[in-house]
């Protein structure tokens, strides 16, 4: 009796220690004031996410890249752009960006999901969507669908249901603010439910806490700091990371610190997609090189408890099949 007290103290203890460190009060995400969230916006911003026609040969939409079964991650390394550009970086998924500061893997200069969704679509390093000097041409394919017509209508009444390329971000973004994984089994535990996570994973957690959550913090599991975890003495990448914004050398090969969500289905891992398995990806963190098989097969356990199956299969979060009343 008396050591059943004190291993339900011990979790007890584990517990808050976690909801603490692990913030379970994460609340709502910032919203700006010019954007605020209303359904219909969600919904329109939801279609755009799906629709193809943001690309300039009809080819891709955000969907292509952030697909909803991983995580709104893909299973590629890299995945190459409309026009069959390389991709150059491994694409992050997309799970609780709403509360991100600092989005993408190494731009800090990226605050804002409204402003970041400018990159695919109009970037050229890599041309991913490829609408540079296209921007009109966005407003006269949607405005060709009276289902769109309407739907902007909804979304936008201030602005008599402007079409055009600032109102798309802003509907996208509220789409993105919606993309919210909080039910893994990890969650659940930290909520309360002891029995979410098996023993393994439960030892995995106290490793984490110790090796890994000065970096991957809070309920998100990342700092969204920037940090080099590669090896001081290897050749020098093609891709400097942090330093390519900041200009500055001593940030070459820093990352924004990933979130660990969903990681079950984001494979591949690292910035540039280098990590096949879970395993790999710890071990090319310089500091953990040598970690011990038997801790890297334990952490990998609690790793297993970050994927949100529920947020994987949500049905309002998938392509829609119908818009204003009709199928799709
Ligand atoms: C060709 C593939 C591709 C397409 C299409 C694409 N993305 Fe991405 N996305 C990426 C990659 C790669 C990154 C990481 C880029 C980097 O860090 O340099 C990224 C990063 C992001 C991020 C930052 C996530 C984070 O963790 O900070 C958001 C948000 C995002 N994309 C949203 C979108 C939206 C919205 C669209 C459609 C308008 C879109 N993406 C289209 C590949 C793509
Ligand atoms: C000093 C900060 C720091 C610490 C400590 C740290 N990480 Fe990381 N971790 C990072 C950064 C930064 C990256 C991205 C590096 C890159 O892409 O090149 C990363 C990437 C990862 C990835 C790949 C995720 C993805 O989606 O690509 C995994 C898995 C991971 N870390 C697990 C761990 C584990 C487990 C520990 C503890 C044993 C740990 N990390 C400790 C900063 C850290």
């Amino acid at each position: 009796m008396k050591r059943c007290i004190a291993v339900l103290a011990g979790i007890a203890v584990v517990l808050f220690g976690i909801a603490a460190a692990a913030g379970t009060l994460h609340g709502n995400p910032p919203v700006p004031t010019d954007n605020p969230m209303m359904r219909d916006k969600v919904e329109l911003g939801r279609r755009l996410f799906y629709d193809a026609d943001l690309s300039v040969n009809g080819t891709m939409s955000c969907a292509t890249c952030h697909e909803q079964k991983h995580g709104f991650a893909d299973g590629n390394r890299a995945h190459p752009g409309a026009l069959d550009d390389p991709g150059r970086r491994n694409v992050p998924g997309l799970a609780n960006v709403a509360w991100f500061p600092r989005l993408t893997w190494a731009d800090p200069r990226q605050t804002s999901l409204e402003a970041q969704i400018a990159v695919p679509v109009f970037g050229e390093h890599p041309i991913e969507m490829g609408m540079k000097d296209h921007e009109a041409e966005i407003a006269r394919r949607l405005e060709r669908d009276p289902c769109y017509v309407e739907m902007f209508r909804r979304a936008f009444p201030g602005d008599r249901g402007m079409i055009d390329y600032l109102h798309v971000a802003k509907a996208i973004a509220a789409f993105e603010r919606t993309l919210v994984s909080r039910d893994s089994p990890y969650d659940r535990f930290v909520r309360g439910n002891v029995d979410a996570m098996t023993p393994l994973a439960r030892q995995g957690l106290q490793i984490f806490q110790r090796d890994c959550a000065s970096c991957h913090a809070g309920p998100d599991l990342t700092d969204a700091a920037y940090h080099r975890i590669a090896p001081e003495n290897v050749p020098p990448s093609t891709d400097a990371g942090l330093a390519e914004v900041s200009g500055d050398r001593s940030d070459t090969g820093k990352f924004r610190t990933p979130s660990l969500r969903n990681l079950g289905v984001t494979a591949p891992y690292l910035h540039d997609g280098s990590a096949t398995t879970i395993s790999d990806a710890i071990q090319a963190h310089a500091a953990f090189a040598a970690i011990r098989t038997s801790d890297v097969d334990t952490l990998g356990a609690f790793m297993e408890t970050l994927t949100d199956q529920s947020f994987l299969a949500e049905p309002g979060l998938a392509l829609p099949n119908q818009a204003c009343g009709r199928p799709l």
